[in-house]
């Protein structure tokens, strides 16, 4: 019996020289080890051995299929490796080749809205950020729009559901009142951000569009800062000086309150396709605050004017690069966005 074994370790090893691959290997494992295998063969027939021959044969069968066990595993993980190294020459990755690579785009609006910030900060307006989710109280009430005022008609609004104290603001001048309670006066400050309207889009409109409003509250301020610092505003936009009018325009929060239009840069101001053969564009809404405001936002308006504007940013942007569908800005089409 210790002979067999012999014969068998002597053949296991001459054999084990030729196997040059892993299926091979494997074939050889089960060929020894296996079920049937050589020498598990051998370790079965030791039951019929003398007890004495049985401890001995058996201990030398055990030690030998462990140390078989071993070098099938030694032999298997070496030819693994082998067989990596192959794969690694034949599809080689050289790290250091450049890929094209897709460099990303400001959004048009994002883009904007930077340069209208660093140019109202130089004036010394701060900027703030208001809640999209706001109360009735501070889209409408504090901005003297009480509950049945038609203005409300004008901003169809999305309520929650559950509760219709809370909406989605349709506006930034919320954020004046927030703006007022926090700093008091006075006060310089534009909120960026985007609003909510319960409408039809088309290419002029959009359920969801981006506004930026300003507010200036001191002592003496009058229509003439109002103008200069819309003259800025467009300058910074347009990169040249606009000529603007003011036309009065009815929001419940200013007073007096205006359209404020500027000079048709494409025509300057003959008429033309892009202003409607008018000769004027109309840029956003402004005024005076109105006082019932003033006080919603806890300053004495005896002591304190201010002005307010609000404008939409998809608008003006359209006109700088001649834009002629809002819709484009949220489209996330490649096409549009790559072009800024
Ligand atoms: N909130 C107004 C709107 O969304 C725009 C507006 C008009 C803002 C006049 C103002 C303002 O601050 O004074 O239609």
């Amino acid at each position: 019996m210790a002979d067999k074994l012999e014969q068998v370790y002597i053949n296991f090893q001459k054999e084990l020289a030729g196997i040059k691959d892993l299926k091979s290997l494997q074939d050889f494992e089960v060929k020894y080890l296996g079920r049937k295998g050589e020498l598990t063969i051998i370790l079965r027939s030791i039951s019929d051995l003398s007890p004495e021959e049985k401890k001995k044969i058996g201990e030398k069968a055990n030690t030998l299929k462990n140390e078989m066990a071993g070098i099938i595993t030694a032999k298997k993980s070496e030819l693994e490796m082998e067989k990596y190294k192959e794969l690694g020459e034949s599809e080689k990755i050289d790290i250091t080749t450049p890929y094209p690579r897709r460099v990303g785009h400001v959004h048009p609006i994002s883009k904007i809205r930077k340069e209208l910030e660093e140019l109202f900060k130089s004036m010394g307006f701060m900027i703030l950020d208001g809640p999209g989710l706001e109360s009735d109280w501070y889209n409408f009430e504090a901005l003297n729009i009480s509950e049945h005022h038609p203005a409300r008609d004008s901003q169809d609004t999305f309520y929650i559901a559950d509760d219709p104290e809370w909406l989605l603001r349709t506006h930034t001048s919320p954020v004046q009142i927030r703006a007022m309670q926090k700093y008091g006066a006075p006060l310089r400050a534009i909120v960026p951000g985007y609003v909510f309207r319960n409408e039809a889009t088309d290419a002029s409109h959009d359920h969801t569009f981006y506004q930026i409003e300003g507010l200036m509250v001191d002592e003496n301020i009058s229509i003439a800062n109002l103008i200069a610092v819309m003259k800025e505003l467009l300058k910074g936009v347009y990169s040249k000086d606009v000529d603007v009018r003011l036309r009065p325009g009815y929001f419940p929060f200013v007073e007096p309150g205006f359209e404020l239009d500027m000079k048709c840069l494409i025509c300057g101001g003959k008429g033309c396709s892009v202003c409607k053969h008018v000769g004027w564009l109309e840029i956003l809404g402004c005024g005076l605050v109105h006082p019932h405001v003033l006080e919603s936002g806890g300053i004495d308006p005896k002591k304190y004017q201010g002005f307010a504007f609000g404008m939409g940013l998809e608008r003006i942007i359209m006109m700088r690069y001649g834009i002629d569908d809002i819709r484009y800005f949220r489209s996330g089409d490649l096409r549009f966005l790559e072009q800024f």
